[in-house]
């Protein structure tokens, strides 16, 4: 019997699933978090599906040893080649960020025409290729890798004109027959976001997957009856990382505007 007061788990390659826990704060004021952001192995987006799968499974297990009520796989490489499998091992809800992010961008199209960025992974595994034609068949889908976005976050570079510089590279190809609607198909991208705009002019609709992925985690958490209805213990947001506490600490306390913030490091598998 899961208990309404466990936190939400979230998982990540790095710091990219913050984006989606800051979205989730704001939603969901009422419920603990506890996030791992495998930095210390991040990108995962170059790496063969099977690691993925295997690194995915070994971050989830260390959050279902934590004690979690939900886990939401804040992360569309992982979410593209493990998802099924985590859904089908644990005895919890689980949720990833690419349905979500394809039916927003489905109902935010008025020409159809959809493109979506991501790591090498995410544009290989045709996730969401698969996900908006079964839903939509009419819809034309461009796919673009852009595995130099991650490191430029990562590094906490993502406002530098060298982000810049790196972002307009590596769109050019999007200019021709421009989308109306553009998927963030990483969740490190919302990071990007101000520059990607800049890039694709104020005519394409941006959609961030992570974020539509809370409202999922919100009606999953009615359904579920899950809710946090305990007001009496605030509210607590732990993080852990096998990277640099520092400067997870450093790209977290801003993004999320939290002056202070619990980073413990840890190892997972035999790195
Ligand atoms: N943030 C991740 C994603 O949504 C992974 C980035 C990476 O590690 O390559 O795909």
């Amino acid at each position: 019997m899961l208990s309404n007061e466990l936190p939400i788990g979230f998982i990540d390659s790095g710091v990219g699933g913050l984006t989606v826990v800051k979205e989730a704060m704001r939603q969901l004021p009422n419920e603990h978090i506890l996030y791992l952001g495998d930095t210390a192995r991040c990108p995962y987006g170059p790496r063969p599906a099977q690691q993925v799968v295997e690194f995915t499974w070994q971050m989830t297990q260390f959050l279902i040893d934590q004690g979690i009520k939900m886990l939401v796989i804040a992360c569309n490489t992982a979410t593209a080649v493990a998802l099924d499998e985590i859904k089908a091992k644990v005895d919890i809800p689980v949720i990833g960020v690419i349905q979500p992010g394809s039916r927003s961008a489905l109902k935010a199209s008025h020409t159809g025409e959809i493109a979506v960025i991501g790591t090498e992974g995410t544009v290989k595994s045709a996730t969401y290729e698969k996900e908006l034609l079964e839903k939509s068949p009419d819809v034309h889908v461009r796919s673009l890798a852009c595995p130099k976005f991650v490191p430029v976050v990562e590094s906490n570079q993502f406002t530098s004109p060298v982000a810049k510089k790196i972002v307009a590279e590596t769109l050019a190809p999007l200019m021709y027959n421009k989308p109306d609607t553009l998927i963030l198909g990483c969740t490190h991208y919302p990071l990007l976001r101000p520059i990607i705009q800049n890039v694709m002019g104020s005519d394409v609709t941006l959609i961030d997957s992570g974020a539509e992925t809370v409202n999922d985690l919100s009606t999953l958490l009615d359904y579920f009856n899950l809710n946090n209805y305990d007001r009496k213990v605030s509210k607590t947001c732990k993080f852990y990382t096998t990277g640099s506490p520092k400067m997870f600490r450093d790209i977290a306390g801003d993004w999320l505007d939290l002056k202070t913030l619990e980073v413990e490091h840890i190892h997972l598998g035999g790195k």
